[in-house]
């Protein structure tokens, strides 16, 4: 018996449900003045961040992804075992291995989906929605959980001013599944990865180049290092170049879009990425200032804020741009269905 190759119907993914989760536990910009030598409206001036929440001890990234996960299933009205995958961007997994996509799968009773963990820092969330698309697309999986979730308090050096009062812990999930016949969804996507930037944004210990000891601990190789200038440059033009690339391949421009929903590193860099695309203010979605930069959750936080708000509304057409670590770039349009 020779294997016959059945044609399948072209299938397009959308986004059908959104969830969010963040830790109760708040850190404001006044308590970091208490911790490093800083001030409230370097801060906010700097980064427009006012304040961003931290886990307690014992709360790992695997409990927020769950719990941004339950939400989006609830939003929904789905039982977790209808999933057929789940895919989480971290670059902060509870441990090496397994991958936090197993323990989420057990945390929400997924029983039946596999999954994997994807690494690509900030950029991570938006390259998980395009495999997690990828997936809907060939026809091989109908339900899809995407999730970008992050505790930084745990790999943050809470005496280095640069990078401590950047970031903050959450989760979001979005919930992938076939559009129907007169929908969109995910229109396209312009990903890069660039690494001669990876000393500029990177954790250098506990990989298999400097795995854990006594010494990698002392030189303080297990936190966030950045350089907080050269980063920034390359973040507002390569975000910006992708985002102008994937509006041009579509026939589109920056009028064109309905809402602009951007990874949340850094006000500044939100706003001046958006000048040079020439999108206004009122079309950006910024809650920065509530959260900090918490790296795989940006996005989908910044989708449920634009959704409580009821900025965000479906046949609306969406940008996401993101720019991170490794360097990690990416953009996306997409349609929103519901
Ligand atoms: O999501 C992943 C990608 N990451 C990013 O996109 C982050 C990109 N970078 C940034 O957001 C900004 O570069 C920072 C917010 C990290 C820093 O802002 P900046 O405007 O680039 O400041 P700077 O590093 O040039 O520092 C200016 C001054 C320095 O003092 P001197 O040398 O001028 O005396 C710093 O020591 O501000 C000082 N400084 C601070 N002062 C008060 C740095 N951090 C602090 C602080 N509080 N927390």
């Amino acid at each position: 018996m020779s294997l016959s190759l059945k044609p399948r119907n072209p299938v397009r993914a959308k986004i059908s449900a959104v969830g969010s989760f963040v830790p109760p536990r708040l850190l404001t910009n006044a308590d970091l003045e208490k911790m490093v030598t800083t001030n409230d409206q370097w801060i906010t001036e700097r980064t427009g961040i006012r304040e961003r929440h931290i886990v307690d001890q014992g709360t790992a990234t695997s409990d927020l992804a769950a719990e941004a996960a339950r939400n989006c299933l609830a939003h929904r009205n789905i039982p977790a075992d209808t999933l057929d995958a789940i895919l989480v961007a971290t670059v902060t997994p509870d441990m090496f291995f397994p991958a936090t996509a197993c323990l989420v799968q057990t945390k929400i009773g997924a029983a039946g989906a596999w999954g994997f963990d994807l690494s690509a820092a900030c950029s991570g969330f938006i390259y998980t929605l395009q495999v997690g698309a990828k997936l809907i697309e060939s026809g091989a999986h109908k339900r899809v959980m995407v999730i970008g979730a992050d505790v930084m308090s745990s790999i943050l050096d809470y005496t280095d001013r640069s990078t401590c009062i950047l970031f903050g812990d959450g989760a979001g999930a979005v919930l992938l599944e076939a559009a129907e016949p007169d929908e969109i969804g995910l229109v396209d996507f312009i990903h890069e990865i660039d690494g001669s930037g990876a000393s500029a944004l990177y954790m250098p210990g506990g990989g298999s180049l400097h795995p854990s000891t006594p010494e990698t601990i002392a030189a303080k190789m297990h936190f966030v290092h950045q350089e907080g200038g050269a980063v920034f440059k390359v973040a507002v033009r390569k975000m910006a170049e992708l985002s102008e690339a994937l509006l041009t391949r579509n026939g589109l421009t920056a009028a064109d879009i309905d809402l602009f929903i951007p990874h949340q590193a850094n006000k500044r860099i939100i706003l001046a990425t958006a000048e040079r695309l020439g999108m206004p203010e009122e079309k950006i979605v910024i809650n920065i200032g509530q959260y900090g930069n918490t790296t795989g959750g940006t996005i989908p936080l910044a989708m449920d804020t634009a959704l409580s708000e009821g900025r965000l509304k479906k046949g609306m057409t969406i940008l996401l741009a993101s720019f991170g670590g490794g360097y990690t770039v990416g953009a996306t349009l997409l349609r929103w269905e519901f």
